[in-house]
């Protein structure tokens, strides 16, 4: 029996399951009734498993192959992210949101679904692994901080040689899946400026030292940080989200905040990139006669692909799904917690295609209308399941 004979008698738990799931979502950090529902699911196979003792947030379940003696063999983790936004759906589905002012507008409902199939189906071919699948149910993703908490939770970690996940993509056709190696999703930072200047009535300037004009200063001058000292052959974005400053037309007020962004593919990026605008942000005020801090915090690295396993995940598809399967994808520019845990273990992170226009699965990530072709995850799901049994064997 072979993995990818396995996907049409999971195709319609799995799809179930995510229309299910979908309907029950909750906010990061708090899924403790969805980390429950997941044991569930796994009790039903009889797979074991942790649930983070901490608040009872995300679990680590455990396969040991047959296919090899006790702890021989490495270990792969397989991981799915399980959190939805404070989003209000609107997409009129029959299985939409019963949660009011929450939906899983991200997919995250897909990801668990696609992982419980693959622990389904890895289950069933237990005696052709060699060595032991650790499956990751990980909160808070959202936040940015979800993977650095599962991290801090138990020793799989540690005891992990090899990680792998991957994420739905409404900019990928259903029933494709993008394994490339290298850069794949930007870091994600997110810093405040706080400018202070002297307030005083708007007829009077001369009188005042305007935080306006300098946040205005600052966020022109911030644009150069791209264009004059990032290498043209890389790619970064500097945003500025939110500006907050002043209570009435004519008074000129002693305080900006600032908020954004920063998004960038390479890891030695960040410093040039915090550099440069500490510098700008400093000396802008100090030019206007004001003053400026920088609060910045590098919250999320990007997205590399290990090249040896993306290699062999290009293999995995092809030999589940047939070369059809398989598409090149761009980077892009939003960013995934995922990457904390390549920063020590080769790991890999897939985008698997869910866009379908005859389902209206066309909007956004993050969106109040956005929706999933989900008939295929279990494609996806074989794809996880061969993947773990072929780099274990490799
Ligand atoms: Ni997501």
């Amino acid at each position: 029996m072979e993995v990818k004979d396995l996907i049409a008698d999971h195709k319609s738990y799995v799809q179930a399951l995510r229309r299910e799931f979908h309907q029950h979502p909750e906010l990061s950090f708090e899924e403790v009734e969805t980390t429950k529902w997941i044991a569930k699911e796994l009790d039903e196979i009889g797979i074991p498993y942790t649930i983070n003792p901490d608040r009872g947030l995300g679990l680590v379940a455990e396969i040991k192959g047959e296919a090899s003696q006790a702890d021989e063999g490495k270990t792969i983790t397989l991981r799915a992210d399980i959190d939805g936004l404070p989003v209000k759906e609107e997409t009129g589905l029959s299985y939409a949101s019963k949660e009011e002012g929450k939906m899983h507008a991200c997919g995250h409902d897909a990801h668990m679904a696609i992982l419980l199939g693959a622990a389904r189906m890895l289950w069933q071919v237990r005696d052709q692994i060699k060595g032991r699948v650790f499956l990751l149910f990980q909160p808070g993703e959202e936040t940015g901080h979800g993977s650095n908490y599962m991290m801090s939770v138990g020793d799989w970690y540690k005891r992990t040689d090899a990680i792998f996940g991957g994420h739905v993509w409404i900019d990928l056709p259903v029933g494709k899946i993008s394994v490339e190696a290298g850069e794949r999703m930007a870091a994600s930072d997110i810093f405040t400026i706080t400018v202070e200047g002297k307030e005083g009535h708007g007829s009077q300037p001369q009188q005042t030292v305007d935080p306006i004009v300098i946040a205005s200063a600052i966020v022109m001058n911030l644009q150069t940080i791209v264009s004059r000292n990032t290498n043209p052959l890389d790619s970064a974005v500097v945003t500025i989200g939110h500006i907050e400053a002043g209570s009435s037309w004519n008074i000129i007020p002693d305080k900006a905040v600032l908020g954004g962004t920063a998004r960038y593919f390479k890891r030695e990026q960040l410093d040039r990139i915090r550099g440069a605008m500490e510098r700008i942000v400093t000396n802008t005020a100090a030019a206007f006669g004001g003053r400026a801090r920088l609060d910045y915090e590098a919250r999320v690295q990007p997205v590399i692909n290990d090249v040896a396993m993306s290699a062999l995940a290009t293999k995995t598809v092809t030999h589940v799904l047939g070369k059809k399967a398989l598409s090149l994808m761009t980077k892009v520019t939003a960013g995934e917690d995922f990457s904390a845990y390549m920063a020590d273990k080769p790991a890999c992170f897939a985008f698997i295609g869910i866009g379908n226009p005859k389902l209206d699965a066309v909007h956004g990530h993050h969106q109040a209308d956005f929706k999933v072709d989900d008939s295929r995850l279990a494609e996806a799901s074989a794809v996880y399941a061969q993947f773990a049994i072929d780099w274990l064997a490799s």
